[in-house]
């Protein structure tokens, strides 16, 4: 456990373990985006332990023994429901989870019996810890929904010790698509600014619609596709849903047409960010979901 370095502004109680809260009106984060994720990870954020391996497993591809041991000290900034520091808990000697949303009542559920997460309500711009004290700091799917993206690069990578490392994963820019795979992706930018200003419950029918109107059509597709072609399958829209459970599938739908802030970064804006953050051997995963990196300080 690394101390906090000033004291919270309050403590919320959940299920009898306090947690520190030390969000204020100034943390680099958009309120209506960290509102409707608190919503999100009320509603989706219970996961077996079968549902976190599957998945941490594709995050985690590129992390070696050497990056995170049970001597690690971590960081998961922006934890959500907290499901990768309980992923991480068995591999790591201790993982601090930090999130400004309500998630921190499910993450604080989920976390609570692996004896070494601790979890706070912080964020970027409010990060209760002194600089350099992880060995590996972590921020999946958080700093492309932030007004300042680079400004919270720079501050996840303050975190990390010298020689310690970052793994991120941002939305990425289809730089890898095709064509037609960006018109389409355009169309459905469209449909999310719509979507992600409606009030939470007409939020939800409409992402569990798309959930069952498009997306269960291209799982189809792409199971169909790939009787013939495994390379081909991989080529049709939301392929990496395939194999998903209809949960995450409803869960991402409600991720990506719900959600008020939202951008995309190609391999190489990441790769300048990583660099003006001070972080080197920069080592992009050639797997979904695109795009996760690693680096070292
Ligand atoms: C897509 S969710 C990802 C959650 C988790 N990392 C995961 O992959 O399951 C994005 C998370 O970023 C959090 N977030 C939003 N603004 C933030 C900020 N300024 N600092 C840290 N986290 C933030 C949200 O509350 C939300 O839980």
């Amino acid at each position: 456990m690394i101390p906090y370095n000033r004291k919270p502004h309050g403590n919320a109680d959940v299920k009898g373990t306090a947690v520190a809260d030390f969000t204020s009106q100034h943390i680099n984060a958009d309120s209506k985006t960290v509102e409707s994720f608190g919503e999100e990870w009320n509603r989706f954020g219970t996961f077996t332990e079968a549902e976190i391996q599957r998945a941490g497993e594709q995050y985690f591809d590129i992390v070696t023994e050497n990056m995170l041991n049970k001597n690690s000290v971590c960081l998961d900034i922006g934890c959500g429901s907290g499901r990768w520091s309980k992923f991480i808990s068995q591999r790591a000697g201790f993982v601090e989870a930090i999130d400004p949303s309500e998630a921190v009542i499910p993450a604080v559920k989920l976390t609570q019996s692996c004896g070494n997460v601790r979890v706070t309500r912080a964020g970027y711009g409010c990060i209760p810890f002194d600089k350099e004290s992880f060995d590996f700091v972590f921020s999946l799917g958080v700093v492309h929904h932030l007004p300042d993206t680079q400004g919270a690069i720079t501050e996840a990578a303050s975190m990390v010790k010298k020689n310690g490392w970052l793994l991120l994963y941002i939305y990425y820019s289809l730089d890898n698509r095709s064509g037609l795979y960006k018109f389409i992706f355009h169309c459905s930018n469209f449909v999310r600014l719509v979507i992600s200003s409606m009030p939470q419950g007409l939020k939800n029918f409409f992402c569990d619609f798309i959930a069952v109107t498009v997306y269960l059509p291209f799982v189809a597709l792409t199971r169909f596709v790939r009787l013939f072609s495994e390379a081909g399958s991989k080529k049709v829209p939301l392929s990496y849903y395939a194999d998903k459970p209809w949960k995450v599938i409803r869960n991402d739908s409600l991720d990506r047409f719900g959600t008020p802030l939202e951008k995309r970064f190609s391999k190489k804006e990441i790769t300048e960010m990583l660099d003006n953050a001070g972080m080197k051997d920069i080592c992009f995963s050639d797997n979904e979901p695109y795009w996760h990196v690693v680096a070292r300080k």
